[in-house]
């Protein structure tokens, strides 16, 4: 036996322990240690069935990552299936934990199922762009019928035991130890006689299914599966279960897994989830670092951003209190926060006592007094360095020491900020985005001052906030807003040389993005970036082009979706085009003598993403992101950049940089010095590399 797997028996039970910490993934020592325990266990004459169970805190949690993208190593997980369901004594599965992916592949292809009430069960592959390639699109449906198996395979979340039970994925739960749980069942069907009756074999839910059922299920998924590879291979995969015997549908299994397997999707996606966790990673950081402790936090304004953040802490456990100018600004904004709790409440999302829990860990106060002790502060006013500097100077005298000063301005000079207190140390950016209680990406920027421990502490905030935190360095924009100037510069000009808005957000969205570009100001507000080019407008060099149409929506108080009108007009939401938006741009097209003509949708999208490219091969050269996939994962959480096409660096690497420099320098010609190609990008694309591994 490997060590991997562990036998035992308890009474006339064998008992497969897998022992592979920290969540026993299917390692090759985990699948060969299930075969080699499954032949002892056969042919031990004191024991009359089999539990496999979790060692730890889990049943089996998954596949192991570190086999990804290696050749395989036999045995393969379909042989351990195999060797499971050829068992001459039953093979009961012990779930606590999660069983997911290949993990919940080894329980179906056992005998029975058993779980305490606390376990997971579910099939995530879809997440990483696959389907479950080990019989479980063939299990499952078998199981609990194809509707129940469709919701579980495409959505790729778990379900709770209970639910598991109700449906019939597990057999039996219980209370208690988990290997007692599974031990004392697995006695119980030996006891009983029950006679072993394969999941493959059961075809009474798989049978007669209506082909309707997978189009309604295919037309259902279109908006949310749009652009995806995987969860439509995932339909497939499961009505070939409904309309092939299982060996048949094992084999389709396979060809479209391997369908999945080749496509940029999966590549995309499997990069997303490697460049989240790399995120994490602050190279240069004293091993000895630890995060700062933080138990209680203060939100400065409790504006748009104050609000949503001020939730953040108070979903996490963390009491807050949130500082205004005004009790007339407090109320408003704590009204704001009740409503946004309500609204969850009543969608179904959040349990009534949950924001009552929430509700309760946030208070307002008018009084920097009120706040002093707090663990952390994060400064959400207006985005004025006077007013910044002036609020970084009272907290100064107020906050207790060590406690963490951070801004959440979006452009200001933290450098600046931290000059004007005496504790530069502990002064960093917390970017968050909005809606700051549901975007996930957390931008931190380190100031030049900025302490190892106050780095390690917003990191790992961001994780105890739910967030995926990223670390950026101090420059104008950081790294996400820093490279949408340069996009929302194309996104411009393409309407004077003859664009409409819509013609542009519709290509971007067809590419992926969220939202387009003139959908996103409309909804963020026009005003806000209106007020900053006023203020930056002496800085701008004037021989550079510039398209004054979005000043020109604001001189005519367009501010967006809150007036009713900005690039489109509005009843609600719902954007239509706009005539004087039209004859704003003619007008503006014709002054800068601009020959308007029609754009195809492919340069609307080279046009808006390349310089996003450009801009985060000279933010990664400067050090701004530590590496490649931070700004992936800056844009993928922060900017609704599609997480099957990786982000956008990831994305122009699989176009090619030498592709992507030959039309930036084709750009370069037409347009102008906005496209001088980034020294980074040439060196990459000469050298026929991808970016530098950071
Ligand atoms: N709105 C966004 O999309 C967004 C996104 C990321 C970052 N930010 C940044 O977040 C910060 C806040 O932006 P916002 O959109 O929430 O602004 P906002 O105008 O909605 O709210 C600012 C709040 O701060 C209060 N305030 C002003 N001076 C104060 C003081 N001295 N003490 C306490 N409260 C004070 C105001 O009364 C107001 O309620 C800015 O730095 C902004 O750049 C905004």
């Amino acid at each position: 036996m490997t060590e991997a797997v562990l036998y035992s028996l308890s009474g006339n039970v064998a008992v497969l322990t897998v022992n592979n910490p920290p969540v026993n993934a299917l390692g090759q020592a985990v699948r060969q240690g299930l075969i080699e325990g499954l032949t002892r266990a056969n042919a031990d004459t004191a024991a009359q069935a089999i539990v496999i169970v979790g060692g730890g805190r889990t049943f089996i949690a998954g596949a192991d990552i570190r086999e990804f993208g290696k050749p395989p190593q036999a045995p393969d997980l379909n042989s351990v299936l195999s060797a499971i369901e050829a068992s001459a004594k039953p093979v009961v599965a012990a779930i606590h934990g999660t069983a997911l992916g290949g993990g919940l592949e080894v329980a179906l292809a056992c005998h029975w199922r058993a779980a305490v009430p606390s376990a997971q069960v579910g099939l995530p592959e879809v997440k990483l762009g696959i389907l479950p390639g080990a019989g479980g699109t063939q299990r499952l449906p078998r199981l609990v019928g194809p509707q129940m198996a469709l919701e579980m395979i495409t959505s790729g979340n778990p379900i709770p035991a209970k639910k598991a039970l109700d449906v019939g994925v597990v057999d039996h739960v219980a209370d208690g130890d988990v290997t007692a749980v599974g031990v004392a069942f697995a006695a119980q069907v030996v006891a009983e006689k029950r006679p072993v009756s394969l999941v493959s074999q059961r075809n009474e839910k798989v049978s007669n299914v209506d082909p309707a059922l997978f189009e309604a299920f295919r037309k259902g998924m279109e908006k949310k599966a749009k652009g995806f590879f995987s969860p439509w291979r995932c339909v497939d995969a499961v009505e070939a279960a409904c309309t092939l015997p299982f060996a048949e549908g094992l084999q389709r299994e396979r060809e479209l897994f391997m369908q999945c397997m080749q496509s940029p999707q999966r590549a995309a996606q499997i990069h997303a989830f490697f460049a989240e966790r790399e995120a994490g990673k602050i190279p240069g950081l004293p091993a000895d670092v630890k995060p700062k402790a933080i138990k209680s936090a203060a939100v400065l304004g409790a504006g748009t951003m104050g609000g949503g953040i001020a939730m953040n802490f108070a979903n996490a456990g963390i009491p807050v209190k949130i500082l205004e100018v005004s009790q007339e600004a407090l109320a408003r904004g704590l009204g704001v926060i009740e409503k946004n709790y309500a609204t969850s409440v009543q969608r179904g999302s959040m349990k009534q006592e949950a924001m009552d829990r929430a509700m309760k860990l946030i208070s307002g106060t008018q009084r920097y007094e009120d706040i002093g002790d707090a663990d952390i502060v994060v400064e959400a006013v207006f985005e004025e360095m006077g007013v910044k500097k002036e609020v970084f100077k009272k907290l100064d005298t107020i906050m207790k020491p060590g406690a963490v000063l951070a801004t959440n301005t979006s452009t200001l000079d933290i450098d600046e900020i931290a000059a004007s207190t005496k504790r530069p140390q502990d002064v960093i950016g917390t970017h968050f985005f909005s809606p700051a209680n549901v975007m996930k990406l957390l931008e931190n920027v380190r100031g030049k001052a900025s302490s190892p421990e106050t780095i390690a502490t917003v990191m790992q905030l961001g994780k105890t906030l739910r967030k995926v935190p990223v670390l950026a360095g101090n420059c104008d924009g950081f790294i996400g807003n820093r490279m949408l100037a340069g996009y929302l510069r194309e996104a411009n000009f393409l309407l004077e040389e003859g664009a409409s808005p819509a013609q542009v957000d519709n290509a971007l969205e067809a590419f992926g993005l969220a939202m387009g570009p003139f959908r996103m100001s409309d909804l963020a507000g026009l005003d806000v970036g209106w007020r900053i080019r006023k203020g930056k407008a002496h800085l701008r060099p004037k021989d550079e082009r510039y398209s004054p149409v979005a000043d020109r929506l604001c001189e005519q108080g367009r501010f967006g979706q809150k007036t009713g009108a900005g690039f489109y007009k509005y009843e609600g939401r719902n954007a239509t085009p706009d005539p004087v938006v039209e004859e704003i741009i003619l007008a503006s097209a014709k002054e800068q003598g601009i020959q308007r003509r029609s754009i195809s949708d492919e340069e609307i999208v080279q046009r808006c993403m390349y310089p996003l490219v450009n801009e985060g091969a000279l933010i990664l050269e400067e050090g701004i992101a530590i590496r490649s996939s931070d700004i992936d994962i800056t844009y993928l959480f922060g900017y609704g950049f599609p997480v099957y096409r990786g982000g956008p660096m990831f994305w122009a690497e699989q176009i090619g940089l030498d592709k992507v420099l030959a039309t930036i320098r084709e750009f370069h010609k037409v347009h102008g010095k906005a496209w001088t190609p980034a020294p980074l990008l040439v060196r990459c694309a000469e050298a026929g590399t991808g970016w530098p591994k950071g």
